[in-house]
């Protein structure tokens, strides 16, 4: 059995810099035709030259394979001047609340001081991605923020704005509130709930932000994804830690899932019997509501079974050491 898929894109994805980067990038750019690398990098990417700088560095490591990195500021405050420059070369500006995850120190303390480049972004078209948690109790903070969103749309109905990696059944259910919002969804939490984190013996290499939730979450997730919901794309949020990072005390968040999106989303989707749906939610919405052309690629993938190995380097993969059934066998 096979199934081929047309130009998958990664919306939401962590490369790093140096060693890691070399490490983890022809793993993406090999399945995927075309992905948003994430600027949470220390420092952000939060300038012109910087992000020139930083894509030069990954299409050094992605080798020969068609790719399309499409690169993201780290939101600040911006003038129209730095943002009339940027424009060509971004795809959108990534908002952390400070604090909120991996390296986002730096990110925003309060959001109504911010204002001024929202509407300047509006404007000029930018779309925002966010990341959407609040410092609250962390089963509660993707809930809490949710009021945030819907806030922000209503102020700036023009601005195209992007949930990311949303967690929670109401997240889902606001997508279709606003139709200036939308929203991506990791692999991870259409599978896994927070009993696969913590339910037993602890597996930090699946401790992420935000953390997985409910059962009744990840069915609303899977469901929006397996029907892809016109507003929902794929964003893999895929993020390497080194294994001293993640087997220790003092866990960094983030799981490494690269390796296996294409294969483990081909048997999710054949699992439902709706394999057909998997192009739009891995490609095509993203293309339609971001109104680009991701470069052509043909990703076939065959039921011939792949073997993970335990790790890539110094990184633990998702699923590491487990018999996977889909394999990618030839891109094209
Ligand atoms: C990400 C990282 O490690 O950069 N971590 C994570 O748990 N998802 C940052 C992020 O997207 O929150
Ligand atoms: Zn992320």
């Amino acid at each position: 059995m096979e199934f081929t898929i047309n130009s998958p894109i990664d919306m939401h994805l962590h490369l790093r810099e140096g060693a890691m980067l070399e490490c983890v990038t022809p793993l993406t750019a090999q399945h995927f035709s075309a992905a948003i690398i994430m600027p949470n990098l220390v420092p952000p990417v939060d300038n012109l030259e910087r992000l020139l700088q930083y894509r030069k560095e990954i299409e050094a490591a992605q080798g020969d394979d068609v790719f399309d990195p499409l690169m993201m500021l780290f939101f600040r405050q911006y003038s129209e001047a730095e943002l009339k420059a940027a424009r060509e070369h971004i795809f959108g500006i990534k908002l952390y609340p400070a604090g909120a995850t991996t390296n986002s120190e730096a990110g925003v303390k309060a959001l109504d001081e911010v204002e001024s480049t929202f509407a300047l972004m509006e404007q000029m078209g930018i779309p925002l991605m966010i990341h959407g948690e609040t410092h609250g109790f962390v089963m509660d903070r993707e809930k809490e923020f949710l009021p945030v969103y819907a806030k922000l749309a209503e102020k700036f109905p023009k601005l195209k704005i992007t949930m990311e990696h949303i967690t929670t059944r109401d997240a889902v259910e606001l997508l279709d509130r606003y139709e200036n919002l939308y929203a991506t969804v990791t692999l991870h939490h259409l599978v896994i709930t927070l009993n696969d984190v913590a339910g037993g013996l602890l597996n930090p290499h699946l401790f992420c932000k935000p953390i997985a939730k409910r059962p009744e979450d990840r069915e609303a997730l899977l469901q929006a994804a397996l029907a892809a919901h016109p507003k929902l794309m794929f964003g893999s949020d895929s993020a390497p830690h080194p294994i001293s990072k993640k087997e220790c005390c003092g866990c960094a968040a983030g799981l490494f899932t690269a390796p296996v999106c294409l294969p483990t989303l081909v048997e999710l989707f054949e699992q439902h019997d709706v394999l057909d749906n998997l192009q739009a939610f891995v490609s095509g919405n993203a293309q339609r509501i971001h109104n680009f052309t991701a470069p052509s690629k043909l990703v076939k993938l065959e039921k011939i079974g792949l073997q993970m190995p335990a790790r890539y380097g110094d990184v633990v993969p998702y699923r590491a050491g487990e018999s996977l059934p889909w394999a990618v066998t030839q891109i094209s």
